[in-house]
Order: C-alpha cells, then sequence, then structure tokens
C-alpha cells in the first residue's frame, strides 16, 4: 500500500467561514497551509446565513449587553470566560472584516446598519441585506486565496491521524477519482460545520453530515453538550428552507388558524423576538393544539405584508424569492406557511476558547484545533441566539488561526506511519463492494424521520428509548447495505454511504445525552421533566464512543462569571 504523502505546517478541513479566516491568518504569517473542503469553498453552509452578525457598537448598546444576552440565552449553560472574549472582540471584528472587503448594508449616515434578533437588548445584527453569510464568505475565501492558501477542493476527509493524545493529519481521497492521499501536519484544524441533515426537516446544506465529529469520536474522543439541537422557528413549510430571522427582526408577525398573534402567550415581553428555543416550542404547540395552518395544518403564518414592498425588496429580497420559489406564495401580497426546522448544533468537539481540542475535561489534544460550528467551546450553551453564529465562525476562526501560528512552530511534527490511511482502504472498499440488501436512502429516511420524531423540539424518556433502539437496529442495518454506482468517479452514492455512517454515530451521542439530562434547558426540552434543574444538571455533557458504538457519559463543570444564573423569561 502506497499512498502519496503531503506534509504541512498546518492543515484546516472545511473551508467556510472559520476554515478560511483561520488559513488566511496561518498563510499571511508565512506557514504553509492546505484547507481540504468536500465542496467548493464557495458552497460552504456559512454562505446560507442570511441574516446578521452581533457585535454591540451602537450607543445604546454594549459589550456587557451582548455578553448578558448571550448568557441568558444559553440558559446559563455557556461558558462565561468564552462569551466574554467573543463579545468583547465583536465590534472590531466587523471592522476587519470590512476593510477586508465585506459590503455591510448601510443607514442613510453612512453607518453599518443594525437589525433586531431574537433575544437582544438592542438592534445588534450587522447584515449585508439578506446574504450576510455569503458576502462574508466571499471576503474570506477571496482574501485566503489572495494570501496563497492550498485549496483542495472536493477532497473527503475519511480518518484522521490520531495516536496517544496527539494528531497529525487526515487521510483523504479525491471525490473526482477517488485517489487516495495522507496529509501529514504539526497542526490540524476541523472546520467541519454542523449536523442538522440527521432531521427529516431541517435548514442544513445536504454536506452538513457532521463527518468531523464522528471522525473525532471514532478515536475515543469526547463530544460535547450533543443533546442541544437548535431548531430555528421559521423554516419553508415542508423543506425547512430557512426563513431568516430577520424577517421577525424587521417586524414579521406569527400568527396561527385563529389569526392569533400566539406569541403573546409565551412571552409577552419579545413576542416574536424571543429566544428561538422559546418561539420554536411555541409554533410546535399552536400546531399540536390544532391551531395550525396550510394543506396539512403543520405550519403557522409568518406576515410581512404590513412590511410593503419597498422594505422586503431592499432588506428581505432573498427571502421573498425562497418562498416563491417553493411555496409559490409572495410574502409581499400574502402570509407565508413556516414552521420549526433543525438548523444548528451547539454541541459538538469540546474546545478552550483558543480552539484546543479537549482529550477529557482536564486534558487537550496535541496539535488539534476546532472552530465554527462543529466546535463546542461552550460559547452559545443550550440555546444560541440568532447572528452568533456567523460571529463565532468568523470570530473564532481567525483567532484560532492566530493561535496556531503561535504554536505550530512549537509542535513537533509526527511522521506518518505505514498503517496510516488503512482505514480509509478499507472503509472504502467496504462500501464498494458489499452486497447487502439495505438501501442508504431508505435507512437515511428512517433515520431522519424518527429523529425528528423521538428527539426533536420536544422529547420524553419513552421517545427517547425507542430511538435508542431505531438508532440499533440502523446500524446493524448498515453493516447489510450495497450501492449500485461502483465507477471511481464522482461516486455520489459512495460518498452518502460514507456520510451515512456519520450520522448515524453522531446521532447516538444526540440519544445518549438527551436521554440522561434530566431536565429542560435551552434547545433541550423533555416533557417529563419540563423544567430547568440547575442543582444537578447546570453542566456539560462530555459523551465518548467505544468500538461497538456504546455511548458513556461524563459532565464537567460550567465555566460562570459575572452574569447570575436565574430564572428566564422573555
Ligand atoms: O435567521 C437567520 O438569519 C439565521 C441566523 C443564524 O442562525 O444566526
Amino acid at each position: 500500500m502506497s499512498i502519496p504523502v503531503h506534509t504541512y505546517d498546518a492543515i484546516i478541513v472545511g473551508a467556510g467561514l472559520a476554515g478560511c479566516a483561520a488559513a488566511r491568518e496561518l498563510q499571511k504569517a508565512g506557514k504553509k497551509v492546505a484547507v481540504l473542503t468536500k465542496l467548493h469553498p464557495l458552497r460552504s453552509h456559512s454562505g446560507a446565513a442570511q441574516g446578521g452578525i452581533n457585535a454591540a457598537f451602537s450607543d445604546a448598546d454594549s459589550t456587557e449587553l451582548h455578553e448578558f444576552d448571550t448568557v441568558k440565552g444559553s440558559d446559563y449553560l455557556a461558558d462565561q470566560d468564552v462569551v466574554e472574549f467573543m463579545c468583547q472582540r465583536a465590534p472590531e471584528t466587523i471592522r476587519w472584516a470590512e476593510r477586508m472587503g465585506a459590503a455591510f448594508s448601510r443607514n442613510t449616515d453612512g453607518t453599518i446598519a443594525q437589525r433586531p434578533f431574537g433575544g437582544q437588548s438592542s438592534p445588534r445584527a450587522c447584515f449585508a441585506k439578506d446574504r450576510t453569510g455569503l458576502t462574508l464568505l466571499q471576503t474570506m475565501y477571496e482574501q485566503a486565496f489572495r494570501e496563497g492558501v492550498e485549496f483542495w477542493d472536493e477532497w473527503y476527509v475519511a480518518d484522521l491521524l490520531y495516536t496517544e493524545g496527539k494528531v497529525y493529519g487526515v487521510a483523504a481521497y479525491n471525490i473526482r477519482n477517488t485517489q487516495k492521499a495522507l496529509f501529514n501536519a504539526k497542526a490540524v484544524m476541523f472546520a467541519t460545520g454542523g449536523y442538522a441533515r440527521a432531521f427529516k426537516i431541517n435548514s442544513n446544506a445536504h454536506a452538513n453530515t457532521g463527518d468531523g465529529l464522528s471522525l473525532v469520536a471514532r478515536h475515543g474522543l469526547p463530544l460535547e453538550d450533543m443533546e442541544f439541537v437548535q431548531f430555528h422557528p421559521s423554516g419553508l413549510s415542508g423543506n425547512g428552507v430557512l426563513i431568516s430571522e430577520a424577517a421577525r427582526g424587521e417586524g414579521g408577525k406569527l400568527l396561527n388558524s385563529l389569526g392569533e398573534r400566539f406569541m403573546e402567550k409565551y412571552a409577552p415581553n419579545a413576542m416574536e423576538l424571543a429566544s428561538r428555543d422559546v418561539v420554536a416550542r411555541a409554533i410546535i404547540q399552536e400546531i399540536r393544539e390544532g391551531r395550525g395552518v396550510g394543506p396539512r395544518k403543520d405550519a403557522v403564518y409568518i406576515d410581512l405584508v404590513h412590511l410593503g414592498k419597498e422594505k422586503i425588496m431592499e432588506r428581505l429580497p432573498e427571502l421573498r424569492d425562497l418562498a416563491i420559489t417553493f411555496l409559490g406564495l409572495d410574502m409581499i401580497k400574502e402570509p407565508i406557511l413556516i414552521s420549526a426546522t433543525a438548523h444548528y448544533s451547539m454541541g459538538g468537539i469540546p474546545t478552550d476558547k483558543l480552539g484546543h481540542v479537549r482529550k477529557s475535561n482536564s486534558e487537550f489534544v496535541e496539535g488539534f484545533y476546532a472552530a465554527g460550528e462543529c466546535a463546542c467551546s461552550s460559547v452559545h450553551g443550550a440555546n444560541r441566539l440568532g447572528a452568533n453564529s456567523v460571529l463565532e465562525a468568523l470570530l473564532f476562526g481567525r483567532f484560532v488561526g492566530k493561535t496556531m501560528v503561535d504554536e505550530v512552530d512549537n509542535i513537533p511534527l509526527h511522521k506518518v506511519t505505514k498503517t496510516d490511511g488503512k482505514a480509509m482502504i478499507d472503509e472504502l472498499a467496504w462500501a464498494l463492494t458489499n452486497h447487502g440488501q439495505e438501501s442508504v436512502p431508505v435507512l437515511r429516511e428512517e433515520l431522519q424521520q424518527s429523529m425528528t420524531d423521538n428527539a426533536g423540539v420536544f422529547r420524553t424518556e419513552e421517545t427517547l428509548i425507542q430511538q435508542m433502539a431505531i438508532l440499533e437496529n440502523l446500524r446493524q442495518r448498515y453493516q447489510n447495505i450495497s450501492i449500485k454506482d461502483k465507477s471511481k468517479v464522482f461516486n455520489t452514492e459512495l460518498q452518502e454511504a460514507i456520510e451515512f455512517g456519520h450520522m448515524l454515530d453522531y446521532s447516538l451521542f444526540i440519544v445518549a445525552s438527551a436521554l440522561n439530562r434530566q431536565e429542560s434547558r435551552g434547545a433541550h426540552f423533555r416533557e417529563d421533566f419540563p423544567t430547568r434543574d440547575d442543582e444537578q444538571f447546570l453542566k456539560h455533557t462530555m459523551a465518548y464512543m467505544d468500538n461497538n458504538g456504546k455511548i458513556t457519559l461524563d459532565y464537567m463543570a460550567v465555566t460562570l462569571g459575572k452574569h447570575e444564573v436565574k430564572a428566564r423569561s422573555y
């Protein structure tokens, strides 16, 4: 077995905002860096972020308020040192992005415009119409490219090179021709994004299959707070495509079948701009109690007609197009149909605020970093505020990149060994030649539907136990798959088979962590334990998987700070 080896100072997996920002820092500092991505960088999911990026810089706002809103939004599970780190650096990050070329929407006096978002004390989300993520991604990609970063587009990372507490590269294959290679480096950063594709109705790109998380977990490393999956209140009915919170920020009203503005009951002060977990639950509650709308009565209305054509065309043009394309509804003339959609993962690969990946509560993995949605630093705790994720990806991507610049020369290069790459070769051979009866799309449909039904917005011990049994069954049947396409060229059926293995692995973490957390906090709502229990559960979940897919749970203390733990209401 001879696989080519490419050697770099640093390797970054994922070319969204976090990956591009980190790569730019490293390359600019003279380090040799490669970015591997299974897509073209500009198709990374950061580009789908619509509504904005938070920074407290208006006279009426302050970084302290931004910190407070973030900690309260997190249902007090966020680590306050990390929240402080992010909020204090947010205004400078916006100015930096602007200098890099990001064109933000402006007020008439030329200052950067900011719009209200849920759970925030002040209009704080800077935006570029409703294409904020795309604008920033294009800017960061251009800047990384300009510095000379080497992008390995359409390379699928199939394994992490790891030994005894140290990461030294990745094994990957070229999706275009299945050519394999090892990438050896002193430092590796994962910026592999989220995993909401495990749910039937979701706002995520097809690529968001959470590969990065299970690649880490398969080496016995922990994943943190995986029970906290964010359901965004407004996905287009039927397919979950995102209708940005900007729609509510600009004044959109939520209505049920009786024409009631039902948020009055659930969040009388903040109304539609309560935090996402609260609004998503309210929508599902209205539907469950028979006040849904639409042909299947499984949606509610968001009414934007009163904003008028001019404002909608200026501020929300993309959202209008999406609703016309997918539902045939024009928000200028009529309310559109939305419901909750799986959107974001608060949990992930545990890191400190500088992106160092944890091996356990107290130890770190040498040479390994993570940032963006795949990481859990934990800046969002149990529920993320809208427009804090674009900020997180850009800001932590940049600062983790800077940390790697400072540290990489002191990390010894651990050379690849003869057996590195074998796991990838075996996995590809298995997926191509296995002759079972099961089909990946059928299994995936079962996974997505059952995760939505049993581990979605509302959960109970009974549904979670049922879901564990379903996952065990799916894992057995996965061993019995076969694929029809045996070619080596752009074999998407092969890629989907491998991705599905990852979806099964991290779903185990979601369900096991949710089952053991016998309380409701942020996005994790247990109908059998409907209140928050700080005495027992003001702590992070740290979950580990063994070779047989058995999950073991541990817990880690939350870093508290000046924002006192209180009851949360909006
Ligand atoms: O609603 C949105 O525009 C999404 C933003 C976010 O998830 O931060």
